[in-house]
């Protein structure tokens, strides 16, 4: 599969300074004396590191007061790296302005929904909207990439640090107020299209128009929608801004910022801008499905990348602090974990942080290089680590080809857990990782989209509880299915449009052609209760299928669609549950309710059969199979999350990259409790086919 960006300019700076599968961390070497720094890189070398983001808190250190700069400390650091092989991905200090800025202008402190002003002590307390703030984060911004874009140990910028600054105060109201005249024109259609007639908030100028902050009851939910949509777009022009005066300067070098899976920011817009795609991930060792959501948020990251390289920016070494309780992953976690986001995609492996501080907020937050040095475990691990990763570097540039999607959209996100809906213990976010959770245990290669992006790829179609759907969004739906895809479709969706009108025509008005079935009532049940659901009387592709069906019911009426799964009690017994329907040459299935973990994984593995979409390698539960391909070779990672041994049958003949073992095709292969193997083989199937049904 070529790279469609192979011909970017930053992209070749990437791979050519960084090849391999990058390992490093953040530094931050203004926390600690001069000797320190010859011990840091002596064991950044010892473990292999090729890379490290510095300076990302280093504003007050570079920059001591307005307009006076010292960046003798930070010139000594990027040449002492530099003379130990290790590149830097230098970021603009922006996330903490220091404590003279605030208190010379104190406009530039955000402002909260309550209109109370942040103070200084912490970090990311910028108003998005100052002309102060905008002007001197720019401002050493340009000063940076002046003085070090040259620099041999530049490799990258990093701009600011997890972007998460809402801001309510006067400056942002005026802006807020702009951005709606330039999306909406005049003031009659900004009434209609926040629904203004209703409760008497009709604006008769726009000097009346005002951010949401607090009101005396329930606020308007389509402002809210459309101030969420303007905080990312308003810390997105942040981020292009900054990127275009680094490009200007150095235009050779790939900008990027991390993501951290912010409500605030939507990430499918914001990876356009960038360069690079970066993810910090803190999967909690203490949660049985953590790994399952890493893998979702992994799979959303390649996906975002689109071809580009994504890289793991931050994880722990062990421990965080930022939690009640903070567990530590236990003794080749870590590894198995890094292994993970490589396996789905990553050319880095890079922590938060590389040696733990000795003071301040996360003092107790673990690092590459623990409080207790060279003998600890996680050290040790650490260091290992780095030096094994040499053996699977050329799998970076290595992709991956997923017939089925599963679309996550921060729109649907701001507007699914608005306010008075009929279920309003709704969460998103766990319900689209249940979804993936599902296609996760079925070992399927999954990518995550929107209904914007393009969906020829894909067999199948997943689309979890999406509520708030465009027009173009019901076309592309219709299309995917008319062609031949498996769509599944779970309640609550298709029911408002990007207005957060209800789309008129009986529920689920966007999709009920679609589904071929009408929603005559939603029934939300209460917590804790749950209802019987079987397979629909007579012969159905679900034979013997049972599930618990809770939170929610949709009292459905079949129009074109057949039953699949019917209530087996209460007031909507015998009706139907799930049902499918035939569109062209496609197929939707449509979920009524809230099915349990096993029968929602049950449904999926029958779409997924019917779709002819098989995982890249059999393997026993617990086990996750991923592969990356190249022109010439295929990349099988087997990574055991269990508490046991696991044993594959190969299927390949290969060599695994971690032991350089030669492996037969038909061999046992046996994982210990969190093993990894990466076996390379040649591609035995086409590229990029997923050996699905119909591939050619
Ligand atoms: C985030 C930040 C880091 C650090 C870690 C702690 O990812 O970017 O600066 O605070 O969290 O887990
Ligand atoms: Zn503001």
């Amino acid at each position: 599969m070529s790279d469609p960006r192979t011909n970017d300019p930053r992209i070749n700076t990437f791979r050519r300074r960084l090849p391999g599968v990058v390992y490093g961390g953040d530094y931050n070497p203004e926390q600690w004396p001069r000797e320190v720094w010859q011990e840091d890189v002596r064991l950044m070398r010892a473990a292999n590191v090729r890379l490290v983001s510095l300076g990302i808190f280093s504003w007050a250190a570079l920059e001591p007061a307005d307009g006076r700069f010292d960046f003798s400390w930070l010139d000594e650091i990027m040449d002492l790296l530099w003379a130990n092989g290790i590149h830097v991905d230098l970021a603009t200090p922006n996330a903490a302005p220091p404590p003279w800025l605030a208190t010379d202008f104190p406009e530039i402190l955000s402002v909260d929904r309550q209109g109370v002003r942040h103070g200084i002590g912490s970090r990311g307390h910028f108003c998005p909207s100052s002309p102060v703030y905008r002007d001197r984060s720019l401002r050493i911004a340009g000063e940076l990439a002046e003085r070090y874009g040259n620099h041999p140990a530049l490799a990258m910028w990093h701009l600011g640090n997890e972007y998460h600054s809402d801001c309510y105060c006067d400056l942002c109201d005026e802006r807020f107020r702009g951005w709606l005249r330039e999306r909406y024109g005049t003031l009659d259609e900004l009434n209609h299209r926040w629904g203004t007639a209703f409760w008497s908030q009709r604006y008769g100028d726009w000097s009346q128009v005002h951010l949401p902050r607090p009101v005396r009851g329930w606020g308007n939910p389509s402002r809210e929608l459309d101030f969420s949509r303007f905080t990312s777009d308003l810390l997105l022009e942040l981020v292009t801004r900054e990127r275009d005066l680094l490009h200007g300067i150095t235009p050779d070098v790939p900008a990027t910022t991390n993501f951290f899976g912010c409500r605030l920011t939507d990430s499918h817009r914001w990876a356009k801008e960038l360069d690079v795609v970066a993810f910090d991930c803190y999967p909690d060792p203490g949660k049985p499905d953590s790994m399952a959501v890493a893998a979702f948020q992994y799979d959303l990251m390649r996906s975002l990348g689109g071809g580009r390289p994504w890289m793991l920016m931050e994880q722990a070494a062990g421990a965080v602090s930022q939690w009640k309780t903070n567990q530590v992953k236990q003794p080749g976690r870590m590894r198995l974990g890094s292994y993970q986001a490589v396996a789905h995609g990553s050319d880095a492996v890079m922590f938060f942080q590389w040696r733990a501080s000795r003071q301040g907020q996360e003092k107790f937050h673990s690092a590459m290089l623990p409080h207790g040095g060279e003998k600890t475990r996680t050290w040790q691990e650490v260091k290992a680590l780095g030096n094994e990763l040499r053996a699977v570097d050329e799998v970076a540039t290595a992709r991956t080809r997923a017939r089925v999607a599963i679309v996550w959209d921060w729109q649907n996100w701001w507007a699914v857990e608005g306010c008075a809906h009929p279920d309003n213990t709704f969460d998103y976010r766990d319900t689209v990782a249940r979804h993936h959770r599902a296609l996760w245990n079925s070992q399927v290669a999954v990518d995550v989209v929107t209904l914007d992006d393009d969906l020829s790829p894909y067999r199948v179609l997943v689309v979890p509880n999406h509520y708030l759907m465009a027009r173009h969004h019901t076309a592309a739906v219709r299309k995917f299915v008319e062609d031949g895809g498996h769509l599944l479709v779970s309640y609550f969706s298709g029911i408002v449009d990007e207005d957060d009108r209800v789309v008129e025509g009986g529920y689920p008005g966007a999709l009920r052609e679609i589904i071929g079935a009408h929603v005559r009532e939603f029934s939300p049940l209460p917590a804790g209760a749950t209802v019987p659901v079987r397979a629909a009387p007579g012969p159905t592709p679900l034979d013997g299928f049972l599930a618990t069906a809770s939170a929610w019911q949709d009292d459905l009426e079949t129009e074109t669609a057949r039953p699949l799964a019917v209530y087996r009690e209460g007031h909507l017994a015998g009706g139907a549950a799930l049902v499918e329907h035939e569109l062209g040459r496609g197929r939707a299935v449509y979920v009524g309710t809230r099915l349990d973990d096993d029968a929602l994984e049950a449904l999926v593995r029958q779409v997924l059969d019917r779709a002819g979409v098989r995982p890249a390698h059999a393997a026993p539960r617990g086990v996750e199979v991923t592969e990356r391909r190249t022109e010439t070779s295929a990349y099988l990672f087997l990574l055991n999350h269990r508490q046991d041994k696991a044993t594959v049958t190969l299927d390949r003949s290969g060599t695994d990259l971690l032991t350089g073992r030669r492996l037969q095709a038909g061999e046992r292969l046996v994982l210990d409790a969190a093993g990894v193997a990466v076996v390379r083989s040649p591609p035995a199937t086409p590229q990029g086919a997923d050996r699905s049904s119909d591939d050619s």
